[in-house]
């Protein structure tokens, strides 16, 4: 291939990966209007998520699952970290821990979650708190030819009220969130804690 023609394709290519990209499956959904740093700093238990396949691959077998939100102690205001920890399979199983770093806050409650250097960072968006539970809505792109997305539950005890987890669930299916219709999982907690 000529230099000409390798670099027409090589701009060619570029070209439809942005053009692709903008048809990326992510919403934008608002932040909840009741979010604030300090109600959704602390530890929460995962009552349940939607999640795609290619999502999170660390989450495949978690039991027990928690998420523990601080603020970071360097860094930009609102700059957080979240720790993910879960028992592989098992309330005795090991502990599957990842940190994710939650940064570039705008507007509060969404951020720019990163795991790890090279994975690209997704969107992290707290869509709904009050002072017993959070739901929290999580996408990338990749490239624009696929997409992860999920949509975690989340409450302060590892046994929440059912009903409220149903009406939870039902606000987030309202936004249009789950846009491949996947099932809700309910994560397991009995005999965690
Ligand atoms: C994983 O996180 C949990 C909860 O914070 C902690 O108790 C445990 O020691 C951690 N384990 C590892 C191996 O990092
Ligand atoms: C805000 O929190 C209150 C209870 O603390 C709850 O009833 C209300 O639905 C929440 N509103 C939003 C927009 O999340």
């Amino acid at each position: 291939m000529s230099l000409k023609r390798a670099l027409v394709f090589l701009l060619t290519f570029t070209f439809s990966q942005i053009v692709i990209d903008t048809e990326g499956k992510c919403l934008l959904p608002p932040p909840s209007a009741n979010f604030t740093l300090t109600g959704y700093y602390g530890l929460w238990y995962e009552a349940g998520k939607i999640q795609t396949a290619g999502g999170a691959i660390f989450e495949k077998d978690c039991v027990c699952t928690t998420i523990q939100v601080e603020p970071k102690k360097a860094g930009k205001p609102g700059d957080s970290s979240a720790l993910n920890s879960c028992r592989k399979s098992s309330p005795s199983g090991k502990y599957l821990n990842a940190t994710g770093q939650l940064t570039t806050m705008n507007p509060p409650g969404k951020w720019k979650e990163g795991f790890f250097v090279a994975v690209p960072k997704v969107d992290y968006t707290v869509i709904y708190l009050d002072k017993d539970f959070a739901v929290e809505y999580d996408c990338s792109d990749f490239l624009g030819l696929y997409t992860n997305y999920c949509i975690h539950i989340m409450a302060r005890v590892s046994n929440p009220d059912p009903a409220k987890i149903q009406a939870l669930l039902k606000f987030a299916e309202g936004l249009g969130l789950n846009v491949d219709k996947l099932p809700f999982k309910t994560t397991m907690q009995k005999g965690c804690w």
